[in-house]
């Protein structure tokens, strides 16, 4: 019998009231089912947004460092659990033991740093122009906030946005993708027993057709946090207009790596199997684009492809293993339609894998090889649109300017990097690479807890994941005048 996971409403753990249910199974084994899940409809999302919203009322009213320590403890026990969250992660949704492990030490970190921004929140206080008066500035908590997450980071992008949006006072009603429910479920149970109130912390599994929308479309939902697709995000944005709620929208990439003549090629290529088919090519931060300078071109595509075709692909709960499934059979699916593009309609080089990767244990789930194609050109569909897969387009350049132009030529800027070992060409790429992130002689991938995320253009609405700045999304700014005069005092007037 498979096991029965239920939503977390006001402190209880609950069934959809329909009783409908969802399953959850492993891609790398499919006929094994982790669990079922409920189906929740607009009715459980009413009754998240209640509870969050009379929770709300006294969490407000408790000191932020009291928050903090409580997050203290998630992390804690984030730790004391981290092997069995990492297994749980790999059986959900395929990513090698390696990764689920970092995936769960982001959200430690996450934990702890969001615990140490309890005591800092810090506001501004500004000289009045006005005597005997004084000018303060201070944040105060939105109120209830959606969360809304994907799948590929099933641990640490619930925690960039549940913790700090609970450090700055806010209640909320969180709906993880339907691909992981299991790692959100232990995550939720965690924040509960480390101590957050009934009520301020609600789960809610479901579609986001059903359970999405209705949160979005709530007018007592103050603001929505949403990492996804960009179709959906912009869905997100024009629904959440209509009550101008606040949203942070985390999207697409088409993240480009670019590698100069002088680079050291050996870091470059551990940089590229790294950011290419790390989580199956299934981030956002994922290298999808390498951009190599002519006198390179050969060697390193050589390297590359022969290095790829030694990936090791299964069960991501082996160790052996390197590479794990895609997330569905639709994901593969999806993936396998961009080889069938890239060959007919762009007409790019397969150079490597293409179709799916089967035989043996293989066979249970849903694998697909590391592709590579070159003879890339600027503009070809492979170039432009975001695949999640593990499919990397090569595109060869003459100069930095040239490279340059051929990363930014997207809608999309969240990660970047540059492989040089000259200073000047570095200091030109950070300058001018249209992109929220850029890494030197580094992967695409490897952001930290306490450093801003996220992406310029169609990647985002301008708003920061983790770091100092993401407080900036789940507060509002009071401002205070004191006057201590004895008088009224009139601004612009009596002192003009
Ligand atoms: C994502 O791809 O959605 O830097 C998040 C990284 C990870 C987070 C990625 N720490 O790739």
């Amino acid at each position: 019998m498979a096991e029965k996971f239920q939503n977390f409403i006001n402190g209880e753990w609950c069934d959809a009231k329909s009783g409908a249910t969802f399953e959850n199974r492993n891609p790398a084994n499919w006929s094994e089912l982790i669990g079922t899940f409920p189906k929740s409809g607009f009715e459980e999302v009413d009754r998240a947004i209640t509870a969050a919203k009379e929770a709300q009322k006294s969490w407000r009213l408790v000191p932020a460092p009291m928050r903090g320590n409580i997050l203290k403890k998630v992390g804690d026990l984030m730790t004391e659990r981290k092997e069995f969250l990492a297994r749980e992660m790999t059986r959900e949704m395929g990513k090698v033991l390696k990764e689920t492990r970092g995936d769960v030490q982001e959200g430690i970190d996450t934990a702890y740093y969001a615990a140490s921004e309890t005591r800092r929140m810090f506001g501004h206080n500004a000289p009045s122009e006005l005597p005997n008066k004084y000018n303060l500035s201070m944040r105060q908590p939105l109120g209830v906030v959606g969360v809304i997450t994907p799948w590929n980071f099933p641990m640490a992008i619930p925690t960039w946005k549940i913790f700090p949006a609970l450090v700055c006072g806010n209640s909320v009603v969180f709906k993880p993708a339907s691909d992981t429910p299991r790692t959100a479920t232990e995550l939720v149970k965690i924040l509960a027993e480390a101590g957050v109130p009934k009520g301020v912390i609600n789960l809610v599994h479901g579609g986001g057709s059903v359970v999405g929308n209705a949160i979005v479309n709530d007018p007592r939902v103050a603001a929505i946090s949403f990492t996804g697709g960009s179709d959906v995000g912009k869905r997100i944005n024009e629904l959440a207009g209509k009550t101008l709620k606040r949203v942070s929208l985390e999207l697409g990439g088409k993240n480009a790596l670019i590698v100069m003549n002088d680079a050291d090629l050996d870091n470059a290529l551990d940089a590229v199997l790294w950011g290419a088919f790390g989580t199956t090519g299934q981030r956002c931060t994922a290298t999808s684009r390498i951009i190599l300078q002519s006198g390179i071109h050969d060697k390193f595509l050589k390297m590359l492809v022969d290095a790829a075709n030694t990936l090791k692909l299964g069960d991501g709960l082996d160790e052996k293993n390197q590479v794990g499934p895609c997330v569905s059979e639709a994901q593969r699916a999806s993936v396998h339609e961009y080889t069938l593009i890239g060959m007919n309609e762009d007409k790019a080089k397969l150079e490597c894998g293409g179709e799916f990767a089967t035989g043996g244990d293989l066979d249970k789930g849903w694998f697909y090889k590391p592709t590579i194609f070159s003879r890339v050109k600027p503009g070809m569909r492979l170039e432009q649109e975001e695949i999640f897969g593990p499919v990397l387009s090569v595109i060869k350049c003459e100069t930095l300017e040239e490279g340059i132009a051929i990363l930014n030529d997207t809608v999309y800027g969240l990660s970047s990097a540059i492989f040089t070992q000259d200073v000047n060409a570095a200091m030109t790429a950070v300058r001018d690479i249209e992109a929220g992130i850029v890494y030197v002689n580094s992967a695409t991938i490897g952001a930290e807890a306490h450093m801003p995320f996220g992406g310029v253009k169609e990647t985002g609405n301008g708003h920061r994941e983790g770091g100092w700045t993401v407080y900036d999304f789940f507060s509002e700014w009071k401002t205070v005048y004191i006057d201590f005069s004895g008088k009224l005092q009139k601004a612009q007037i009596d002192n003009s």
